[in-house]
């Protein structure tokens, strides 16, 4: 399925094209000549194993980015947000420079740059986007923000690219002209989930599976417990994982920590010992991939029930070796399982933003109170607590 056959009900963006259409005219005094969705993600499992040439596993969330936007044929790219302070932001597609744009704009001129740097003959455009993806909270608004604008400018310039393509233009606008080091699976997802499914995406040669993931038809439920601490990706920690996994597998004589299979782990662990935060760096990617194709399987033979652990386990390992976790995630995932969640795990980046939370539709309520009661007992700020329905990939809304 394409991104534009990727029909999404109207149901899911509630009065949001003609609102956002309303918001251009009200910016640009004219009518936008179309309006694109693209959404935001939590990922089931597969944490920080996409730049490991691994496996991860990302669904959408009912949460969109859209933009309503028309193409200019002066080369002026010309940007507002619903959500940000300070107006339009203007500048020339012949003038962007990597870090030439500042805040939330660099996002959407970062595309126009890759997709220019790349040879595709895009112009300018003026834009509109309101969005529903919370910010900071590991929900992916930024490549949601990415998506949104690779989809309209091909539309809008007529480009035909592919939605694995645009999701390859939105990392590289991210890399290169935001200067965040991010993996493919944020904007992959963005770019190809489908309504009902899970993503099972090969981060090496971007194959990809959608697995049924219909919670609700089997009295599941997959809540988001976002802890409202935010996270921040460009903070440096990110980056330093992602040198000494590169570091693991030149000590390892892999390309990619990928290539280390997990039943030789035993082996491989020893030859690390004179570096141990690398050794714990790489015991966490082998066990991840193993877990996600676990995942796969157990969800293939129809026993969604027996994620739960897995997520649990990939926690732990999340918080002791890979040490992204924080204490609010930390409690998050003890109390939802001391609550009688099937299993919890943090998901994204780290160091704030979101757990997900795998509960039996009968126990959700309980789960959630347990979490809220448990935030309010240690002082913490109330979590944003809701459920997670595996939404559309971006796509075309009028
Ligand atoms: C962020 C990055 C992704 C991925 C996750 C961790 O969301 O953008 O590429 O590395 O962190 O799994």
């Amino acid at each position: 399925m394409t991104v534009h056959e990727a029909a999404v009900p109207a149901t899911e963006h509630p009065h949001g094209a003609p609102r956002t259409a309303a918001a251009f005219r009200a910016v640009y005094g004219a009518a936008p000549e179309g309006v694109w969705a693209a959404p935001g993600r939590v990922n089931l499992i597969g944490e920080h194993t996409d730049y490991n040439d691994g496996f991860v596993m990302p669904l959408a969330l009912p949460h969109t980015t859209i933009a309503a936007a028309s193409a200019r044929p002066d080369g002026v790219l010309r940007l507002h947000s619903g959500g940000a302070e300070g107006g339009v932001v203007e500048l020339r597609v012949d003038d962007l420079r990597p870090a030439s744009g500042g805040g939330w704009a660099a996002y959407p001129a970062g595309i126009a740059w890759a997709m220019r740097e790349a040879g595709l003959p895009v112009g300018g455009a003026d834009l509109h986007f309101d969005s529903t993806v919370p910010t900071g909270a590991g929900l992916s608004s930024s490549a949601a923000l990415e998506v949104v604008t690779a989809l309209a400018l091909n539309d809008l310039y007529a480009l035909g690219l592919e939605p694995l393509r645009l999701a390859r233009l939105a990392q590289r606008a991210e890399n290169a002209f935001v200067g965040v080091p991010c993996g493919i699976m944020d904007q992959t997802a963005a770019a190809c989930c489908t309504p009902g499914h899970a993503l099972f995406l090969d981060a090496r040669d971007l194959s990809l599976r959608q697995v049924p993931f219909d919670l609700a038809g089997e009295g599941l439920r997959l809540l988001v417990v976002d802890t409202r601490v935010k996270h921040e990706l460009g903070d440096g920690a990110y980056a330093e994982r992602r040198a000494g996994c590169e570091r693991g597998a030149r000590a390892l004589g892999v390309s990619a920590l990928r290539e280390v299979p997990h039943a030789l782990l035993p082996e491989a662990l020893p030859k690390l010992a004179g570096e141990p935060v690398v050794q714990d760096l790489v015991r966490h990617i082998v066990t991840e991939n193993h877990r996600v194709e676990e995942v796969v399987a157990r969800l293939d033979a129809g026993d969604t029930r027996a994620i739960g652990p897995l997520l649990t386990e990939g926690h732990r390992s999340l918080r002791d070796d890979f040490k992204i976790s924080c204490v609010e995630l930390d409690l998050a995932v003890d109390t939802a399982v001391a609550a009688g969640a099937l299993g919890a795990r943090m998901t994204g980046g780290g160091f704030g933003g979101s757990a997900v939370v795998l509960v039996e539709e009968a126990d959700a309520q309980r789960v959630t109170d347990a979490v809220t009661t448990a935030f309010a007992a240690a002082g913490h700020t109330a979590p944003r607590i809701f459920t997670a329905v595996p939404g559309a990939g971006a796509c075309r809304l009028a």
